[in-house]
Protein backbone atom coordinates (compact mmCIF):
# COMPACT_ATOMS: atom_id res chain seq x y z
CA UNK A 1 0.00 0.00 0.00
CA UNK A 2 1.38 3.36 -1.15
CA UNK A 3 -1.00 6.29 0.78
CA UNK A 4 0.83 9.21 -1.19
CA UNK A 5 0.65 7.22 -4.87
CA UNK A 6 -3.51 6.42 -4.17
CA UNK A 7 -3.96 10.53 -2.79
CA UNK A 8 -2.71 11.26 -6.29
CA UNK A 9 -5.24 9.40 -8.16
CA UNK A 10 -7.92 11.05 -10.22
CA UNK A 11 -9.90 9.13 -12.06
CA UNK A 12 -12.82 10.03 -14.31
CA UNK A 13 -16.03 10.82 -13.22
CA UNK A 14 -18.72 8.24 -13.17
CA UNK A 15 -22.12 8.95 -14.33
CA UNK A 16 -25.51 7.32 -13.03
CA UNK A 17 -28.67 7.93 -13.92
CA UNK A 18 -31.81 6.58 -11.77
CA UNK A 19 -35.63 6.75 -12.19
CA UNK A 20 -38.19 5.93 -9.65
CA UNK A 21 -38.24 2.04 -9.97
CA UNK A 22 -34.81 1.80 -9.12
CA UNK A 23 -35.08 4.11 -6.05
CA UNK A 24 -37.89 1.65 -5.00
CA UNK A 25 -36.05 -1.51 -5.58
CA UNK A 26 -33.33 0.48 -3.26
CA UNK A 27 -36.30 0.92 -0.53
CA UNK A 28 -37.49 -2.96 -0.52
CA UNK A 29 -33.86 -3.63 -0.25
CA UNK A 30 -33.41 -1.75 3.24
CA UNK A 31 -36.64 -3.43 4.07
CA UNK A 32 -39.41 -0.54 3.63
CA UNK A 33 -42.71 -2.03 3.95
CA UNK A 34 -45.77 -0.99 3.22
CA UNK A 35 -47.82 -0.34 6.04
CA UNK A 36 -45.41 2.66 7.01
CA UNK A 37 -43.39 3.13 3.98
CA UNK A 38 -45.57 3.74 1.06
CA UNK A 39 -44.40 6.75 -0.05
CA UNK A 40 -40.70 5.18 -0.38
CA UNK A 41 -42.54 2.59 -2.68
CA UNK A 42 -44.70 4.20 -5.02
CA UNK A 43 -44.16 6.52 -7.79
CA UNK A 44 -47.54 8.19 -7.68
CA UNK A 45 -47.74 8.69 -4.05
CA UNK A 46 -48.45 12.56 -3.48
CA UNK A 47 -45.44 12.83 -1.28
CA UNK A 48 -43.27 10.00 -2.96
CA UNK A 49 -39.34 10.16 -1.52
CA UNK A 50 -36.12 9.31 -2.69
CA UNK A 51 -34.26 7.45 0.85
CA UNK A 52 -31.35 9.73 1.13
CA UNK A 53 -29.03 6.57 1.66
CA UNK A 54 -29.71 6.03 -2.43
CA UNK A 55 -26.21 7.58 -2.95
CA UNK A 56 -24.14 4.94 -2.00
CA UNK A 57 -25.64 3.26 -5.32
CA UNK A 58 -23.74 5.94 -7.84
CA UNK A 59 -21.04 6.33 -4.49
CA UNK A 60 -20.21 2.63 -5.15
CA UNK A 61 -19.85 3.08 -8.71
CA UNK A 62 -17.97 5.53 -8.37
CA UNK A 63 -15.13 4.13 -6.12
CA UNK A 64 -13.33 2.64 -8.16
CA UNK A 65 -10.37 1.82 -5.83
CA UNK A 66 -10.14 -1.36 -7.47
CA UNK A 67 -7.75 0.65 -9.87
CA UNK A 68 -6.07 3.15 -7.78
CA UNK A 69 -2.22 2.67 -8.06
CA UNK A 70 -1.41 2.27 -4.23
CA UNK A 71 -3.96 0.44 -3.36
CA UNK A 72 -3.06 -3.36 -3.90
CA UNK A 73 -6.56 -4.58 -3.68
CA UNK A 74 -8.22 -7.73 -2.72
CA UNK A 75 -11.70 -8.43 -3.37
CA UNK A 76 -11.91 -11.73 -1.00
CA UNK A 77 -10.49 -9.27 1.84
CA UNK A 78 -12.21 -6.32 1.56
CA UNK A 79 -15.09 -5.67 4.35
CA UNK A 80 -16.95 -1.97 4.87
CA UNK A 81 -15.38 -0.41 7.73
CA UNK A 82 -17.24 2.37 7.90
CA UNK A 83 -19.75 4.84 5.85
CA UNK A 84 -20.22 9.25 6.35
CA UNK A 85 -22.69 10.79 4.41
CA UNK A 86 -23.83 14.53 3.42
CA UNK A 87 -26.63 15.94 1.46
CA UNK A 88 -27.15 19.15 1.01
CA UNK A 89 -30.61 18.96 -1.28
CA UNK A 90 -33.27 15.96 -1.24
CA UNK A 91 -32.77 13.22 -4.01
CA UNK A 92 -34.63 14.04 -7.15
CA UNK A 93 -37.12 11.29 -7.75
CA UNK A 94 -35.17 10.40 -11.04
CA UNK A 95 -31.52 11.48 -12.15
CA UNK A 96 -28.91 12.12 -14.16
CA UNK A 97 -25.76 12.23 -11.82
CA UNK A 98 -21.68 12.64 -11.77
CA UNK A 99 -19.65 11.71 -9.30
CA UNK A 100 -15.61 12.51 -8.45
CA UNK A 101 -13.39 10.47 -6.08
CA UNK A 102 -10.46 11.48 -4.24
CA UNK A 103 -8.46 8.89 -2.26
CA UNK A 104 -8.57 11.08 1.26
CA UNK A 105 -6.23 8.12 3.09
CA UNK A 106 -4.95 4.77 3.25
CA UNK A 107 -4.36 4.20 6.72
CA UNK A 108 -2.97 1.54 8.75
CA UNK A 109 -4.43 -0.20 11.02
CA UNK A 110 -2.04 -2.84 11.82
CA UNK A 111 -4.72 -6.00 11.00
CA UNK A 112 -6.14 -4.18 7.89
CA UNK A 113 -5.62 -0.96 5.93
CA UNK A 114 -8.46 1.41 6.06
CA UNK A 115 -9.02 3.02 2.17
CA UNK A 116 -10.97 6.31 3.22
CA UNK A 117 -12.66 7.86 0.11
CA UNK A 118 -14.65 11.22 -0.87
CA UNK A 119 -17.01 10.48 -2.88
CA UNK A 120 -18.77 14.16 -4.48
CA UNK A 121 -22.24 13.83 -5.98
CA UNK A 122 -23.79 16.31 -8.30
CA UNK A 123 -26.51 16.74 -10.43
CA UNK A 124 -25.02 16.46 -14.44
CA UNK A 125 -27.48 18.86 -15.97
CA UNK A 126 -27.84 21.59 -13.59
CA UNK A 127 -24.04 21.03 -12.09
CA UNK A 128 -25.88 21.47 -8.77
CA UNK A 129 -23.71 19.72 -5.60
CA UNK A 130 -26.27 17.16 -4.07
CA UNK A 131 -24.21 14.76 -1.57
CA UNK A 132 -20.69 13.78 -0.54
CA UNK A 133 -19.73 10.65 1.03
CA UNK A 134 -16.70 9.09 2.84
CA UNK A 135 -16.37 5.58 2.34
CA UNK A 136 -14.17 3.68 4.95
CA UNK A 137 -13.28 0.21 2.67
CA UNK A 138 -10.96 -2.08 4.98
CA UNK A 139 -9.01 -4.71 3.74
CA UNK A 140 -8.60 -7.48 6.39
CA UNK A 141 -4.85 -8.36 6.68
CA UNK A 142 -2.85 -5.75 4.53
CA UNK A 143 -1.77 -3.48 6.95
CA UNK A 144 1.48 -3.14 8.76
CA UNK A 145 2.99 -1.47 5.36
CA UNK A 146 4.40 1.53 7.84
CA UNK A 147 1.47 4.33 6.79
CA UNK A 148 -0.35 6.94 9.32
CA UNK A 149 -2.90 5.50 11.56
CA UNK A 150 -5.40 8.04 11.54
CA UNK A 151 -6.10 11.67 9.75
CA UNK A 152 -7.29 14.95 10.01
CA UNK A 153 -9.88 14.55 7.08
CA UNK A 154 -11.47 11.17 8.43
CA UNK A 155 -14.97 11.81 9.20
CA UNK A 156 -15.47 10.32 13.06
CA UNK A 157 -18.20 8.38 14.71
CA UNK A 158 -18.91 10.20 17.95
CA UNK A 159 -19.81 7.78 21.27
CA UNK A 160 -23.36 7.10 22.33
CA UNK A 161 -24.32 8.23 25.23
CA UNK A 162 -24.06 6.23 28.64
CA UNK A 163 -28.18 6.46 29.93
CA UNK A 164 -30.64 4.25 28.72
CA UNK A 165 -32.13 4.60 24.94
CA UNK A 166 -34.98 7.13 24.55
CA UNK A 167 -36.69 4.98 21.68
CA UNK A 168 -36.17 1.71 20.45
CA UNK A 169 -37.39 -0.09 16.80
CA UNK A 170 -36.65 -3.57 15.91
CA UNK A 171 -37.38 -4.77 12.28
CA UNK A 172 -36.55 -8.11 11.07
CA UNK A 173 -34.68 -8.78 7.73
CA UNK A 174 -35.96 -11.28 5.14
CA UNK A 175 -33.42 -14.19 4.25
CA UNK A 176 -33.42 -13.05 0.69
CA UNK A 177 -32.41 -9.49 2.09
CA UNK A 178 -28.81 -9.60 0.80
CA UNK A 179 -30.08 -10.72 -2.74
CA UNK A 180 -33.08 -7.97 -2.71
CA UNK A 181 -30.30 -5.37 -1.66
CA UNK A 182 -27.62 -6.25 -4.30
CA UNK A 183 -30.28 -5.47 -6.80
CA UNK A 184 -31.19 -2.21 -5.25
CA UNK A 185 -27.76 -0.48 -4.58
CA UNK A 186 -25.68 -2.21 -7.56
CA UNK A 187 -23.44 -3.90 -4.84
CA UNK A 188 -22.73 -6.86 -6.17
CA UNK A 189 -20.16 -8.56 -4.37
CA UNK A 190 -20.53 -12.36 -4.85
CA UNK A 191 -19.69 -12.03 -0.22
CA UNK A 192 -23.34 -11.31 0.19
CA UNK A 193 -24.68 -14.36 -2.47
CA UNK A 194 -22.02 -16.71 -3.39
CA UNK A 195 -22.06 -19.19 -0.03
CA UNK A 196 -18.74 -20.25 -1.49
CA UNK A 197 -16.67 -16.92 -1.89
CA UNK A 198 -18.04 -16.36 1.57
CA UNK A 199 -16.36 -19.43 2.65
CA UNK A 200 -13.41 -18.06 0.92
CA UNK A 201 -13.39 -14.58 2.92
CA UNK A 202 -13.52 -16.44 6.12
CA UNK A 203 -17.85 -16.35 6.78
CA UNK A 204 -19.50 -19.63 7.47
CA UNK A 205 -22.40 -18.02 4.99
CA UNK A 206 -23.17 -15.45 2.93
CA UNK A 207 -23.54 -12.16 5.14
CA UNK A 208 -25.58 -8.89 4.71
CA UNK A 209 -24.44 -5.55 3.41
CA UNK A 210 -23.25 -3.41 6.24
CA UNK A 211 -24.63 -0.61 3.85
CA UNK A 212 -28.02 -2.08 3.72
CA UNK A 213 -27.82 -2.83 7.83
CA UNK A 214 -27.33 1.22 7.91
CA UNK A 215 -30.37 1.84 5.51
CA UNK A 216 -32.48 -0.08 8.34
CA UNK A 217 -30.79 1.80 10.81
CA UNK A 218 -31.75 4.96 9.02
CA UNK A 219 -35.39 4.72 8.50
CA UNK A 220 -35.81 3.55 12.48
CA UNK A 221 -34.20 7.13 13.25
CA UNK A 222 -36.13 8.64 10.35
CA UNK A 223 -39.72 7.16 11.43
CA UNK A 224 -39.12 8.14 14.94
CA UNK A 225 -37.60 11.52 15.33
CA UNK A 226 -37.94 13.18 11.57
CA UNK A 227 -41.77 12.14 10.78
CA UNK A 228 -40.34 9.85 7.95
CA UNK A 229 -39.46 12.99 5.98
CA UNK A 230 -35.94 12.47 4.11
CA UNK A 231 -35.57 16.33 3.77
CA UNK A 232 -35.07 16.21 7.53
CA UNK A 233 -32.10 14.83 7.21
CA UNK A 234 -28.46 16.06 7.04
CA UNK A 235 -25.67 13.61 7.79
CA UNK A 236 -25.18 10.51 8.65
CA UNK A 237 -22.15 8.33 10.00
CA UNK A 238 -21.85 4.76 11.03
CA UNK A 239 -19.38 1.78 11.93
CA UNK A 240 -19.81 -1.49 11.04
CA UNK A 241 -18.84 -4.06 13.47
CA UNK A 242 -20.19 -6.92 13.24
CA UNK A 243 -21.84 -9.24 10.37
CA UNK A 244 -25.59 -9.58 9.88
CA UNK A 245 -26.48 -12.94 8.50
CA UNK A 246 -29.93 -12.45 6.41
CA UNK A 247 -32.98 -13.53 8.08
CA UNK A 248 -31.68 -12.28 11.78
CA UNK A 249 -33.80 -9.21 13.25
CA UNK A 250 -31.93 -5.45 14.01
CA UNK A 251 -32.95 -3.47 16.93
CA UNK A 252 -31.57 0.47 16.82
CA UNK A 253 -31.74 2.01 19.82
CA UNK A 254 -31.21 5.49 19.89
CA UNK A 255 -31.01 8.59 21.91
CA UNK A 256 -31.73 12.08 20.79
CA UNK A 257 -29.58 14.91 21.69
CA UNK A 258 -30.92 18.26 20.34
CA UNK A 259 -31.01 17.88 16.22
CA UNK A 260 -28.18 14.73 16.73
CA UNK A 261 -29.99 11.37 17.09
CA UNK A 262 -26.97 8.91 18.28
CA UNK A 263 -27.98 5.26 17.34
CA UNK A 264 -26.40 1.44 17.56
CA UNK A 265 -28.29 -1.11 15.61
CA UNK A 266 -28.09 -4.95 17.45
CA UNK A 267 -28.82 -8.47 16.23
CA UNK A 268 -31.74 -9.63 18.34
CA UNK A 269 -30.53 -13.13 18.45
CA UNK A 270 -27.12 -12.99 19.55
CA UNK A 271 -27.13 -9.39 21.37
CA UNK A 272 -24.19 -8.20 19.12
CA UNK A 273 -23.74 -4.80 18.40
CA UNK A 274 -23.74 -4.17 14.08
CA UNK A 275 -24.05 -0.61 13.67
CA UNK A 276 -21.52 1.49 16.34
CA UNK A 277 -21.80 4.71 17.32
CA UNK A 278 -23.68 5.90 14.86
CA UNK A 279 -25.44 9.17 14.87
CA UNK A 280 -27.97 11.24 12.55
CA UNK A 281 -27.65 14.97 12.07
CA UNK A 282 -31.54 15.89 11.17
CA UNK A 283 -32.71 20.02 10.45
CA UNK A 284 -35.36 19.61 13.23
CA UNK A 285 -36.58 16.97 15.08
CA UNK A 286 -40.34 15.43 15.32
CA UNK A 287 -40.50 12.52 17.81
CA UNK A 288 -42.80 10.20 17.20
CA UNK A 289 -42.85 7.35 19.93
CA UNK A 290 -42.78 3.98 18.44
CA UNK A 291 -45.69 1.51 18.96
CA UNK A 292 -43.47 -1.00 20.98
CA UNK A 293 -42.07 0.51 24.33
CA UNK A 294 -38.10 0.84 24.69
CA UNK A 295 -38.50 -1.84 27.93
CA UNK A 296 -40.43 -4.28 25.94
CA UNK A 297 -37.47 -4.55 23.38
CA UNK A 298 -34.70 -4.30 25.60
CA UNK A 299 -36.04 -7.03 27.66
CA UNK A 300 -36.92 -9.42 24.77
CA UNK A 301 -33.35 -8.37 23.45
CA UNK A 302 -32.03 -9.42 27.26
CA UNK A 303 -33.73 -12.41 27.40
CA UNK A 304 -33.13 -14.23 23.99
CA UNK A 305 -29.34 -13.46 24.93
C1 LIG B 1 -12.96 14.64 2.17
O1 LIG B 1 -14.11 15.10 2.82
C2 LIG B 1 -13.87 15.72 4.05
C3 LIG B 1 -15.21 16.02 4.67
O2 LIG B 1 -16.03 16.82 3.87
C4 LIG B 1 -13.04 16.99 3.82
O3 LIG B 1 -12.73 17.57 5.07
C5 LIG B 1 -11.76 16.61 3.09
O4 LIG B 1 -11.04 17.77 2.76
C6 LIG B 1 -12.04 15.80 1.83
N1 LIG B 1 -10.76 15.34 1.28
C7 LIG B 1 -10.55 15.18 -0.02
C8 LIG B 1 -9.19 14.70 -0.42
O5 LIG B 1 -11.40 15.37 -0.87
Amino acid sequence: MDAAQAKAYKPEDAFFSYKQRDAIIYALGVGCAVKDDLKFLYESHEDFQVLPTYVVAPGLLANSITDCPGIEFELAKILHGEQYIEVYAPLPTEADLRTELRVVDVLDKGSGALILSNLTTFDKNSGKKLCMQQFGTFQVGSGKFGGAKTCPEEKKCVPIPERAPDAVLEQATSVDQAVLYRMGSGDLNPLHVDPMFAKMSGFKTPILHGLCTMGFSTRHVLKTFANNDVSKFKAIKVRFSSPVIPGQTLVTEMWQEGNRIHFQTKVKETGKIVVSNGHMDLTDVVFRKPEVSVSDITNNLASSL
